[in-house]
């Protein structure tokens, strides 16, 4: 099986990853290599931080193929925030249930108030990379809306705050097969797949690039 590791402590992300791209890797994340360092993520892009975290790594793990996300949610009535900050929007050190409250407060702050659908979007990006070279990066967006108080308690993040289009669901509340179908990591890894497989195929591609 080939080797694959998601630059990432975020085990809500490795596990959805996992889960997309079936059984056929062996699959790790940051939370199995604690000796390694992640990049600081100061990009003003997904894509800049995608492919800084993937490079990261790969330089600190010779010929191992890295994989790095970078993704967040963009709120159109507040200017496409919380973006690229969606992890740290409430502060440095922020957890998943402070940034929503503070998602939610910006939303009540907002006068007028905005009338219904609040549309957002999630957006991913995904680099890959090996041997300190990237051998790709990969998109991927899933439209739907706000709502103003959480529902449902499965996924992670914005998840409880976030129906996506075609569904009266929150991605909370919908099953995880459901959001694993259509959410921005899905459609991303769908654009990302045929390199993955080629370079988990063949451990010599991409080195030294
Ligand atoms: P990153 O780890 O720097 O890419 O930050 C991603 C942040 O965006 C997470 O901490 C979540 O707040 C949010 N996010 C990304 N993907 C999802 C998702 O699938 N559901 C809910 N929130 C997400």
């Amino acid at each position: 099986m080939p080797r694959l590791l998601v630059a990432t402590g975020n085990r809500h992300k490795t596990e959805e990853i996992g889960a997309i791209l079936g059984g056929d890797w062996q699959l790790e994340d940051l939370n199995d290599h604690p000796d390694l360092t992640p990049a600081v993520e100061d990009g003003d892009t997904f894509e800049a931080n995608a492919v800084k975290k993937a490079l990261g790594i790969s330089r600190q793990c010779p010929g191992v193929l890295v994989l790095a996300d970078d993704s967040g949610l963009e709120v159109d009535v507040l200017g496409g925030a919380p973006g690229v900050r969606s992890a740290r929007y409430a502060g440095t050190g922020a957890g998943d249930a402070d940034n929503r409250i503070h998602l939610l407060a910006e939303l009540a702050r907002l006068d007028p108030p905005p009338p219904p659908p609040l549309t957002a979007r999630f957006r991913c990006v995904l680099a890959l990379a090996r041997d300190g070279g990237t051998l790709g990066t990969f998109d991927g967006t899933v439209e739907g809306r706000m709502i103003r108080a959480q529902r449902g308690r499965g996924g992670f993040g914005y998840d409880p705050l976030f129906v996506p289009e075609g569904h009266e669901q929150t991605f909370a509340e919908l099953p995880a097969e459901v959001k694993n179908g259509l959410s921005h990591r899905a459609r991303a890894l769908a654009a990302a797949i045929g390199s993955l497989q080629e370079s988990g195929a063949n451990p010599a591609a991409g080195s030294g690039t």
